[in-house]
């Protein structure tokens, strides 16, 4: 008995001493903290971690080593999470937490300019852009890096292929990129999806970073950490879950972006405010849009982020992001190319849509210049849906909004996904 209480009262004292260790601590990581915050740094260091793990381990015995690296992770976990908490109240860094996979995101005006800092560009980068970003941007890139070595690929959706894919492994085979060196994208979602793909198979996967050059990379495609190329045709079917070391979203590139993809891009925007966020979507109601790209990309990511978290690898929540998608996709293929992504997403939420909430949609449509009617052939519409990866089953999950800020899953038949498509197709004509 006596030998129980001795052993508690070593315990107590001891976490008495570790309480005050502990404040010391913190104290000094929230120096580091708002250390970053000034300068603009990243919250999360990989390389740190590792190295803050295999530190003092030489004085722990054998027995207790598995437990006391349990103890150092849980100690990172819980400072990391106090450095995000900070460093998210400056409303330009947003955190996305998903273990040792965390990132953040920057939006922030001129941000491109401190690249070098915000990334750990002092290796070989691969940067990959397309001819059609202005080439200022990985230019802007290319010269904060040690060693920039550069590709620049034909814009349009036909890059997202093999061939591509197999440039890019290429040149860093040859310019001998080790698992040490990293992958930048400067452009919109074809780039990104390219190559981090890229980034992920190379050496089994190396450093992946994001700059974001369009309204539909900067508020979607960037984060989450989806990414593929096309197989003869087929969207998306070869690709990996892999997210980003950081994304630098800096708006003032959106500057060159044509009116239509700025648009197109925005259409994601209204997607996330109508499944989650109604006070989001009263600012394309009511807002002056073009006035308030910076709040509308930060309060998508935040969407985003939140969906991601909790479900990174889509098996449930994330599906909700789909909504316009199914009918949007097939619009997408049977219009073959006249129009563009965003464009379908915009139509394939009109029939997904109660017609309370596809009254208020259709006005922002509108102000917005995107399409609101659906011209395509139907029958090649759903000839196309049937063909989507996401639809091998006999159905899909169809994502509905009754309530603007609110969604619901339905598992749809085919059938029934068509009959509901026909059925709006007639109350819209
Ligand atoms: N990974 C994901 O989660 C995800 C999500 C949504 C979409 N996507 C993918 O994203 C792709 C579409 O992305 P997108 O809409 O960005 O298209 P995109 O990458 O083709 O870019 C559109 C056009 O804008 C040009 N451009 C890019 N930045 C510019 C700038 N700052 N100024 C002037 N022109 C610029 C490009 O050269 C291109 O011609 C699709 O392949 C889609 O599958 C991926
Ligand atoms: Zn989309």
């Amino acid at each position: 008995m006596d030998k129980l209480s001795e052993a508690r009262a070593v315990i107590n004292e001891a976490d008495r001493e570790m309480a005050a260790l502990w404040l010391k601590r913190m104290a000094a990581v929230r120096d580091v903290s708002d250390y970053k915050v000034e300068h603009g740094l990243p919250v999360v260091d990989a390389s740190r971690e590792a190295s803050l793990l295999s530190k003092n381990l030489e004085d722990i015995p054998p027995e207790l080593k598995g437990y006391y690296a349990d103890f150092l992770k849980s100690v990172i976990s819980v400072s990391k999470q106090y450095q995000r908490d900070r460093a998210l109240r400056e409303k330009n860094v947003i955190g996305l937490s998903l273990g040792d996979r965390s990132y953040d995101i920057i939006v922030e005006r001129g941000s491109l300019g401190r690249a070098g800092s915000l990334m750990a560009l002092n290796r070989k980068a691969l940067i990959v852009t397309d001819d059609g970003v202005p080439a200022q941007y990985a230019a802007a890139v290319a010269a904060q890096c040690a060693e920039p070595h550069t590709v620049t690929l034909k814009q349009g959706e036909a890059t997202k292929n093999l061939e591509s894919f197999r440039l890019l492994l290429k040149t860093m085979l040859e310019a001998r990129f080790t698992r040490k060196d990293c992958v930048v994208a400067v452009g919109g979602g074809v780039i990104g999806d390219l190559a981090g793909f890229a980034a992920s198979a190379y050496m089994r996967g190396i450093d992946f970073y994001n700059v974001p050059t369009t309204a539909l990379a900067q508020i979607d495609s960037s984060i989450g950490g989806k990414v593929a190329i096309d197989l003869d045709g087929y969207k998306n079917t070869v690709g990996a879950f892999w997210q980003p070391r950081f994304v630098l979203a800096d708006p003032d590139v959106l500057i060159t972006l044509d009116r239509r993809q700025l648009s197109a891009g925005l259409a994601e925007a209204v997607k996330m405010s109508l499944c989650f966020d109604e006070s989001l979507f009263e600012i394309f109601e009511e807002g002056d849009i073009y006035g308030s790209l910076d709040e509308i990309i930060r309060r998508s990511l935040l969407i985003k982020k939140a969906v991601v978290e909790q479900d990174e690898r889509e098996s449930g929540l994330r599906q909700a992001l789909n909504f316009g998608h199914t009918i949007g996709h097939g619009i997408e293929t049977a219009e073959g190319g006249r129009l563009i992504h965003g464009e379908c997403v915009a139509l394939g939420m009109l029939p997904m849509s109660s017609s309370k909430v596809r009254q208020r949609l259709i006005k922002v449509l509108e102000k917005l210049g995107l399409p609101t009617s659906i011209t395509a052939d139907p029958e090649k519409v759903k000839e196309a849906m049937l063909h989507d990866k996401k639809s091998a089953q006999s159905g899909v999950t169809a994502v509905k909004v009754d309530e603007a800020g609110s969604f619901r899953l339905e598992k749809l038949e085919f059938n029934e996904l068509f009959s509901l498509f026909d059925e709006y197709l007639k109350e819209a004509n």
